[in-house]
């Protein structure tokens, strides 16, 4: 009997999920979060996890947090061994899929001016770079404001400057 072709799954995240986050995490980032920052951050009403299964194997997740006019994306991390294959799409995929026809929706994700093979990966996403955000992540460290649906974006209205970013490191 033919083997079947295992499909990815995505899920909503839940506390357990966090140690296999963690093994992610850690290839993923130069400052990874801890279990205590996962916790935090999943713990705060306006934050939503998910993760994606392969294989019965957790190989990667993405926190967002909801805004008035759509998503923040916050973290996003495919396991190395797992990537190139489409699964960072597949979970960014189901936030643009939500916001792809409003007229008033946008996700935005604010990305290190020095990290530019994340940069073509949101463009690959249809994401644009609308305006740079000076100091952003810190003293010289500035940010891109990617944002997705950019037509519905106001841009006279200010980035919210969050305690939580999409990562820089
Ligand atoms: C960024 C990251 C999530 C991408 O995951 P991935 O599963 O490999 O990405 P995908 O396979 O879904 O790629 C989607 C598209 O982006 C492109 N892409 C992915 N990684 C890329 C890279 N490093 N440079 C340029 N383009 C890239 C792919 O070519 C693909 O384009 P296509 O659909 O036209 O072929 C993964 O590299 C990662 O976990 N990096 C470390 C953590 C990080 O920096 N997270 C982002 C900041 S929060």
């Amino acid at each position: 009997m033919p083997r079947s072709i295992s499909k990815p799954v995505v899920r909503w995240c839940v506390l357990g999920d966090i140690p296999e986050m963690l093994k992610i995490e850690t290839k993923s980032f130069e400052y990874p979060w801890s279990t205590k920052d996962f916790e935090i951050f999943l713990r705060k009403k306006d934050h939503i996890g998910l993760v994606l299964e392969y294989n019965d194997k957790l190989v990667g997740y993405m926190i967002y947090q909801c805004l008035h006019k759509g998503f923040r994306l916050i973290s996003l991390a495919v396991s190395p061994r797992y990537r190139k294959k489409g699964f960072a799409k597949t979970l960014v995929q189901y936030l643009t899929k939500r916001v792809a026809n409003q007229t008033d929706l946008i996700i935005e994700a604010q990305i290190s001016d020095t990290k530019l093979e994340i940069h073509n990966f949101m463009k690959s996403l249809n994401f644009k770079a609308t305006k740079v955000i000076k100091n952003y992540f810190g003293p010289d460290q500035d940010a891109y404001n990617f944002v997705f649906n950019e037509k519905n974006s106001d841009s006279n209205t200010s980035t919210t400057k969050s305690i939580v970013k999409c990562r820089n490191r």
